[in-house]
Parts: C-alpha cells; sequence; structure tokens
C-alpha cells in the first residue's frame, strides 16, 4: 500500500517531479560529477523540494530539500526506507558492515551494543583525555611554525577515538592511517563522480579499475591497523570498559559473540566516522576562523573569560557558549556530512508525488544549510545567529548529525571533544592564513578540504 510520508500542504495532482535534463545511460552523472554540491544545490533551487535525477540503472533518484519532509524520511527508517548500502560496493569497501552500513535486526543489536559506551554519563569521562590529548598536540607547537592544521587535527581527533573507544595508542600508526585515510577519501571521491566508473557499473561483470585499486590498497593499511587493535587485545583480555570490551564480551542469547570480522568491521567503522568528522569540523572551523578576525576576538574573549589561564573542564563547557555557536555556524556551512541517502522499501506519497519502492532519496545538507529561505544571508559564517535562530527554524534544516533512528551516534562526543579543542587552541594560539592558499572541497562521504591547510601558528601574548 502507497504511504503518505509528508503532504502538500497546498495538494494538486502531480505526475513526475520535476528535474534537470539527462542523458542516455549517464543520466545526471556528468553535472554531478563536475561539481556535486554546485549540482545539488542548483536543483534544489531551481526545480523545488522534490527533484527528479537519473544516476543508476533504472533506479530513480530524488533530491529532497523540505526540512519537514526531511524529517518524516529519518524518521521513519527501518519501516519504510532503508539506508540501500547493502549493495554499494564502494561503501562496503570503506565500512564493511558495521553501525553505519547494516540494516535491520542486525544493526539493531549492534546500536544496543555500543550505545552505552555514548550515554552522557560515559563519555563525560573521555573529557580528559580529549584535553590531555590536545595539550600533547600543542605542546609540539611553536610560534611563528607553518602547521598543516588539516593533518593536525586528523592525528589528534584519531588519537582520542582510539583511546576512548578502544583503549588503543595511534601515536605509531597515525601518519600511516592518517595518509591511507587521505588516499582512501580522494580516490573514493574520484569513484563518486567518475562517468566511466558509472558506466562501469552497468556491465554484468565487475572490472577493478586503477582507481579502485588504489582505493583497496589504502584500505588495506587501515584495516591491518584495526586488526592490529582487535589482536592485542585478543592477546591481552579482560574488561577494561570502553567500547571494545562491551564489543568483545557481547553475546547472542545462544552465547555466541561477534565473528573477528564483525568486530573489524564496527571497530573500522566507528573508529573512521569517529574521527574524520570531527576534524573536519575543525579544520573548517580554522579555515572560517582565519578570515574573521573579529570572530576570533570574540571567540577569545569568552573562552578567557570563562577560562582565564585554566585547563578547561567538562564544567565549563556550558558557559562556552559562542565557542559553541562558532562551532554550529561552522557545520552549517561545512556539514562534515554533506548529503545522506535513504532507499524506498515500499512505494511512498511525497509532497504529492508517487515515489515508486526501490527510488533512492538524496538529503543534502550542504544544499538545506544554505537555504536562503531558513537562513538570512546563507553564505555569510555568522556565529550570532544561532542565538535566536533555533526556535524558528524547521528542525531538519539543519541537521548536521542526521536524526531519527539512524541519528549519528556519536552527536555528544563529538561536539564535547569539538568544543574542548577549539577552547584549548584559542586560549593560547592564533592561526594566521598563508597568502594566496587555495582551499578547494573534497566531497566524498564526507566533506574535507582537498589536500592541507597550513596556518601560521602564533602564541597569543596577553
Ligand atoms: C562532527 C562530527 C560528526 C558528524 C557531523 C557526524 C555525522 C553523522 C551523520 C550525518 C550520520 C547519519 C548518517 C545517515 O543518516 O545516513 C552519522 C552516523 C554515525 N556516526 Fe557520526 N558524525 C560525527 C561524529 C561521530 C563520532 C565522534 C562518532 C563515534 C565516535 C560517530 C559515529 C557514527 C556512527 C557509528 C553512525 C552510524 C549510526 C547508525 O546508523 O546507527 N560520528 N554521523
Amino acid at each position: 500500500m502507497q504511504q503518505t510520508i509528508y503532504k502538500n500542504p497546498s495538494p494538486q495532482i502531480k505526475t513526475e517531479p520535476p528535474g534537470p535534463p539527462t542523458m542516455p545511460i549517464v543520466g545526471n552523472m556528468i553535472d554531478f560529477g563536475r561539481n556535486p554540491l554546485g549540482f545539488y544545490t542548483y536543483c534544489a533551487r531551481t526545480y523545488g523540494d522534490v527533484v527528479r535525477l537519473q544516476f543508476g540503472s533504472g533506479q530513480s533518484s530524488y533530491l529532497i530539500s523540505n526540512p519537514h519532509t526531511i524529517e518524516e524520511v529519518l524518521v521513519q527508517t527501518g519501516r519504510r526506507f532503508a539506508k540501500g548500502y547493502q549493495g554499494d560496493r564502494l561503501i562496503t569497501v570503506f565500512l564493511g558492515n558495521g553501525l553505519v552500513t547494516s540494516e535491520g535486526d542486525f544493526w539493531r543489536r549492534q546500536r544496543r551494543l555500543a550505545q552505552p559506551a555514548f550515554h552522557r554519563k560515559r563519555i563525560t569521562g573521555y573529557a580528559e583525555v580529549m584535553v590531555a590529548y590536545t595539550h600533547r598536540m600543542v605542546d609540539k607547537w611553536r610560534n611563528g611554525q607553518v602547521r598543516d592544521i588539516h593533518s593536525e587535527m586528523l592525528y589528534l581527533t584519531q588519537a582520542i577515538v582510539s583511546k576512548t573507544l578502544f583503549d588503543a595508542d595511534m601515536q605509531e600508526n597515525a601518519k600511516t592511517v592518517g595518509d591511507a585515510l587521505e588516499a582512501a577519501i580522494m580516490e573514493y571521491g574520484k569513484l563518486m563522480t567518475s562517468v566511466f566508473h558509472h558506466v562501469l557499473s552497468f556491465l554484468p561483470f565487475q572490472i577493478t579499475t586503477p582507481t579502485e585499486q588504489r582505493l583497496l590498497e589504502a584500505m588495506q593499511d587501515i584495516d591491518n591497523v584495526v586488526e592490529q587493535i582487535v589482536e592485542e587485545r585478543r592477546k591481552a583480555p579482560g574488561d577494561r570498559g570502553d567500547l571494545l570490551s562491551m564489543l568483545m564480551e557481547a553475546r547472542d542469547e545462544d552465547g555466541t559473540g561477534m565473528t573477528d570480522q564483525q568486530l573489524r568491521d564496527e571497530v573500522k567503522t566507528l573508529f573512521l566516522a569517529g574521527h574524520e568528522t570531527t576534524s573536519n569540523t575543525l579544520t573548517w572551523t580554522f579555515h572560517l576562523l582565519m578570515q574573521h578576525p573579529d570572530i576570533v576576538q570574540k571567540l577569545e574573549a569568552e573562552v578567557d573569560q570563562v577560562l582565564g589561564d585554566r585547563t578547561v573542564t567538562l564544567a565549563d563547557l556550558e558557559q562556552l557558549t559562542y565557542t559553541r555557536h562558532v562551532l554550529d555556524e561552522s557545520m552549517r556551512l561545512y556539514p562534515p556530512v554533506w548529503a545522506i541517502s535513504r532507499q524506498a522499501t515500499e512505494d511512498v506519497e511525497i509532497e504529492g508525488y508517487t515515489i515508486p519502492a526501490g527510488s533512492v532519496l538524496q538529503m543534502s545538507q550542504w544544499t538545506v544549510h544554505r537555504d536562503p529561505r531558513y537562513f538570512d544571508d546563507p553564505e555569510a559564517f555568522i556565529p550570532e545567529r544561532w542565538e535566536t535562530i533555533r526556535a524558528d527554524l524547521p528542525k531538519y534544516a539543519y541537521f548536521p548529525f542526521g536524526g531519527g533512528p539512524r541519528l549519528c551516534i556519536g552527536n555528544n562526543f563529538a561536539l564535547m571533544e569539538a568544543t574542548i579543542i577549539l577552547a584549548s587552541i584559542v586560549q593560547h594560539y592564533q592561526l594566521e592564513a598563508l597568502p594566496k592558499q587555495e582551499v578547494a572541497l573534497q566531497p566524498a562521504i564526507t566533506l574535507s578540504p582537498k589536500g592541507s591547510l597550513y596556518a601560521r601558528i602564533l602564541t597569543r601574548t596577553t
């Protein structure tokens, strides 16, 4: 039976949703491939809140940009919608069958197992590690030095997630993982936007292209590190009270635990989802701050007033409201996850259109977060807007962490971590942009800067 997901307030008989012209076989791939962020935004602004797109063979895609519809789709995931990643070879290479990609009862069980590690009480215990590791990083910074902030943030968040969730020290592996991840994201970005790769997917047999091969090799380096984490724990088991212990000790009703493969996929998922996104948030935040000295001044004033010379503690976070608004605004302009999708498992009606089962619904944070209907002066970086905007804003006009049952499990972890790191750095350092540095966007599964983001480190003098 067809279900109404979101009724248009002024109903009218509608046929196919409007959309950009398509080309035979490649559909909209060429335009998407050239500039995924720009293409989605163009489609939403030109054709409206439901836009028909064509990417796969016979599979319809729709770009959904109405916050109420997005809410309905996300909330009804697991009933009328699935994540739909199971057949996606590329995402599976990245994340295996872990929390992000799995479905149904298997996902429910894994989420139930992991959830206690993210309870508010539990994550407050992680604050000390976040503070200590940030200090360990900045202790190496020297006045006047130029550093790549993108990799600094990547190594830092990687070390924090490994220590807090898996009680593992990543110092030795940080560079290997950082390099592999950067390579994997770049290759993934190429594949995601490649018309050639898209056409190959129509073939009844599988061909591994050189780009895919490079992606596989990069992921192998990450798999090796994950395997090492699991192996080391197997050698020295025992309850350390962390997420890895919980996953390893979990038993089904029949007494069976997770297989090694399941464990590795889950650790890899949490490790990758748990650091690259937060690292991007911080990198984009510094990129924005370096262009807005007035905002830096306000931020420093708040941090100085709340912390003085003290090291940040959990109790300070509530008072660091401007710091938090800087992060909210940064995630609005540069959402670390720039689009998510769901697959309809039955025919549904959306805003008066019939959307057939099997269709993929795309929802783009990048596009909605910059929609002038919800944000005044949407391209501008204005942290102050968050002082007043929340009450009027439709809930899903801002959804950096997704929503519904598949809401990011690490959202509170990430916000706490980003606030601690930002405040700790701003307290002692100013970051200065290097002249003529171009910062390009790399939209893959996440939205990172392409390559490095260099900054000159200046010690603050008071
Ligand atoms: C600023 C940082 C972060 C952002 C913007 C972010 C964003 C997201 C989004 C949008 C989703 C939903 C994807 C979808 O609906 O298709 C998600 C899911 C997820 N995130 Fe995050 N995330 C962040 C940090 C973290 C951290 C720190 C962790 C773990 C330590 C984490 C672990 C996960 C997991 C496991 C899922 C899948 C949850 C499920 O489906 O049950 N994320 N994240």
